[in-house]
């Protein structure tokens, strides 16, 4: 076996109810907190409120800032030129992946004050954080990104010279993370599905990662045997608690397995178009997940190559397929399928739809990384899989 680390993870509270946990945790941080939510503020919720009134009973300081999409630097540098000044005790994100991912940022950059964009991984000026930052404790309310167990914090600038880069560190595990089901049941269908998705990829991708190691494995096997029974549920009715359930923890169990395994050709892709176009980052992935599946199956077959990848798609396309008795074959043919299938039944618009087209594909291939995917496909093969989704 070789030689593997796996970071920290964050003290979880999980469960439904879970959320009334927070404003206890919070007063034993301090008395003076800053709130990153969503557009469509958590406030306007049950939930939200309840939480407001419980807050304002502790007699808490709370500064609040509003995130309306992926996170750029400036949404970053912004809140940390404004909260600075008073100084939080605890940085508590509440929302989906871009809310969770700006409260990582601005919770590490309130120490230092300086731009963001400085310490991004393999960007500007290349500086190292040195992993200081305020307390940071991550509540999501949609199932998808894993960002409350992740390391990593993924901002934006998008455009013609877009990027889409980390704010990396081990210490940048949220400190805590509470994860109540019950907070997506207000999610809608689409966001259901594109962030199940990324989950979705997420596992699967560190499950087949070349830089994997056992307790990835075993983690991100779990994740996916949630989301063979729950993603479909979770969209077809959002009630659902049991599909809520299982939707958050494998959300949750992403996180763990992408920051200790690393991801794969579809989050390749994620970073170069989501950094050349305004498409969220489930999309990318719920569009693309079938595609460089594909590709890579014929790939790895293509070699006779009977190792260990194919294994691995066999033994997921088996858990999605319920059924005993098949070959491996027969089961990664399977999976594929289920892909495509459910980009379909969950409505999932195609890349086009989006504004890109094939003659932005050599731009998009050349900024595209295969990252830790079981094989690397080629410049024609990563065009074949733009063709594909497009
Ligand atoms: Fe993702």
């Amino acid at each position: 076996m070789e030689a593997f680390t796996i970071a920290t993870t964050p003290l979880l509270h999980f469960g439904t109810g879970k959320i009334s946990a927070l404003p206890g945790i919070v007063k034993s941080f301090g008395s003076s907190i800053l709130l990153v939510t969503g557009r469509q503020s958590f406030f306007s919720s049950e939930h939200g409120q309840n939480l407001l009134e419980q807050l304002n009973a502790l007699s808490l300081t709370v500064h609040h800032y509003s995130v309306n999409h992926e996170p750029s630097p400036i949404v970053v540098d912004t809140a940390v030129l404004k909260f600075s000044p008073h100084a939080p005790d605890i940085v508590v994100a509440i929302g989906g992946g871009s809310v969770l991912d700006a409260g990582k940022a601005i919770s590490a950059m309130l120490p230092l004050n300086e731009s963001v964009k400085d310490y991004l991984e393999g960007f500007g000026a290349k500086k190292t954080h040195p992993g200081t930052k305020v307390p940071f404790l991550a509540v999501p309310t949609t199932s998808g990104t894993g960002s409350e167990a992740t390391k990593n914090a993924v901002l934006s600038d998008v455009g013609t010279y877009g990027y889409k880069k980390s704010l990396r560190h081990n210490n940048f595990v949220p400190n805590i993370a509470i994860v109540d089901p019950a907070l997506a049941i207000g999610c809608p269908p689409v966001v259901t599905a594109t962030s199940g998705m990324d989950a979705f990829t997420q596992l699967l991708e560190s499950y087949l990662s070349t830089a994997g190691n056992p307790i990835t494995d075993a983690l991100a096997y779990e994740g996916l045997t949630l989301i063979s029974t729950s993603l479909i549920k979770a969209y077809q009715d959002g009630s659902n608690m049991d599909a809520r359930t299982g939707m958050a923890l494998s959300s949750y169990i992403s996180g763990i397995t992408l920051a200790n395994a690393g991801l794969g050709l579809v989050h390749g892709f994620a970073s170069s178009i989501g950094g050349f176009y305004n498409i969220p980052h489930g999309v990318i992935c719920s569009t693309l997940m079938a595609a460089s599946n594909k590709i890579a199956v014929r790939k790895l077959r293509q070699r006779g190559d009977p190792g260990r990848a194919l294994m691995r798609y066999g033994r997921i396309g088996k858990i999605f397929a319920g059924l005993e008795g098949k070959s491996n074959e027969y089961y990664t043919d399977f999976l594929i399928w289920l892909m495509e299938r459910w980009a379909v039944e969950m409505d999932i618009p195609a890349l086009s739809m989006y504004g890109i087209s094939s003659s932005d594909f050599e731009k998009i291939v050349n900024a595209t990384d295969n990252k830790y995917n079981p094989v690397a496909l080629d410049k024609d093969e990563l065009i074949e899989v733009l063709s594909i989704a497009h």
